[in-house]
């Protein structure tokens, strides 16, 4: 079993790699839980799932019909807590063959606040994973963009007692993703999560002489060690202009990375 975390900066390729990781499991035939916590919540088509409704927009159902009080800290009536969970099974999660996908969204009310999209999308895979009986050989988190994630305590509450294998930081060649990276590795650290091992990939840094550098630059000044580098691709840019799926794509570039790159994790 691995727990894969793919953080970054906005635009870096975070649900591009994500996606190609599950399809990735799904042909070895490994069943993987894909949780998708960028409010932006596009992992559903790259892996050609409907989406239904996200977690956020549960919230919002909830927050109206119940009138419960989305403070952060308080804790939840049970029976808000079985309406809730029995929304999510019908309308959040859904399920593929080889995969299924859990989508956080946002909530539209006017609340300034976050976390009871957080705090119930937590106690929602706590239960998925408990009723389910964990049936699933990976998990896959697509993240947000920056470090929002790390104060949430999810990956926490998702890596359990075992820890996250890798968080496979995805990075663009830029010193801004560099920076992101940075923060994002003092975030994980700070908060003790446990972690395996803590990866930089390079996205679309397609020239030789700049990807020496980039290792150089990443290592010298960011400590951070670039695990590979997944090639641009026209096959993912065709296919994310025609709001297609990856999942037939064949062994075109990018894919043959992302595969190199998780053997090379012997994952
Ligand atoms: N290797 C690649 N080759 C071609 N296009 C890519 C590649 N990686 C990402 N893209 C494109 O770049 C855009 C941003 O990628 P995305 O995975 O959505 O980034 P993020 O999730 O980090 O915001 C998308 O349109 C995607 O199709
Ligand atoms: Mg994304």
């Amino acid at each position: 079993m691995a727990i894969l975390v793919f953080p970054g900066k906005g635009g870096t390729g975070k649900t591009t790699l994500s996606a190609l990781t599950v399809k990735y499991f799904a042909e070895k035939g490994e069943i993987t839980l894909a949780l998708d916590f960028d409010p932006d919540s596009h992992l559903h088509k790259l892996l050609g799932l409907p989406l239904k409704k996200t977690v956020g927009q549960v919230v919002d159902r909830v927050h109206k019909e119940k009138k419960a009080e989305l403070e952060p800290k308080k804790p939840l009536d049970v029976s808000d807590h079985e309406y809730f969970l029995s929304l999510i099974a019908k309308d959040v999660f859904v399920e593929g063959e080889k995969f299924d996908i859990l989508t956080l969204g946002k909530p539209s009310i006017d609340i300034d606040c976050y976390c009871p999209v957080f705090i119930w999308a937590e106690y929602a895979i706590n239960q998925i994973m408990r009723s389910y009986g964990m049936p699933y050989k990976h998990i896959v988190v697509d993240c947000d963009p920056g470090t929002e994630i790390f104060p949430r305590k999810i990956l926490d509450h998702i890596a359990q007692n075992r820890g996250i294998d890798y968080i496979l930081v995805v990075l663009d060649g830029s010193r801004m993703s560099l920076d992101t990276a940075k923060d994002i590795i003092r975030e994980a650290k700070s908060r003790n999560l446990k972690v395996r091992r803590i990866y930089g990939i390079g996205n679309r840094v397609d020239n030789e002489e700049i990807q020496k550098q980039f290792i150089e630059v990443a290592k010298k000044n960011y400590e951070i060690e670039i695990i590979g580098f997944i090639p641009t691709d026209q096959e993912i840019s065709k296919r994310s202009l025609l709001n297609q799926n990856i999942l037939d794509i064949p062994n075109s570039p990018a894919y043959q990375a992302i595969k190199n790159i998780l053997t090379k994790l012997k994952i």
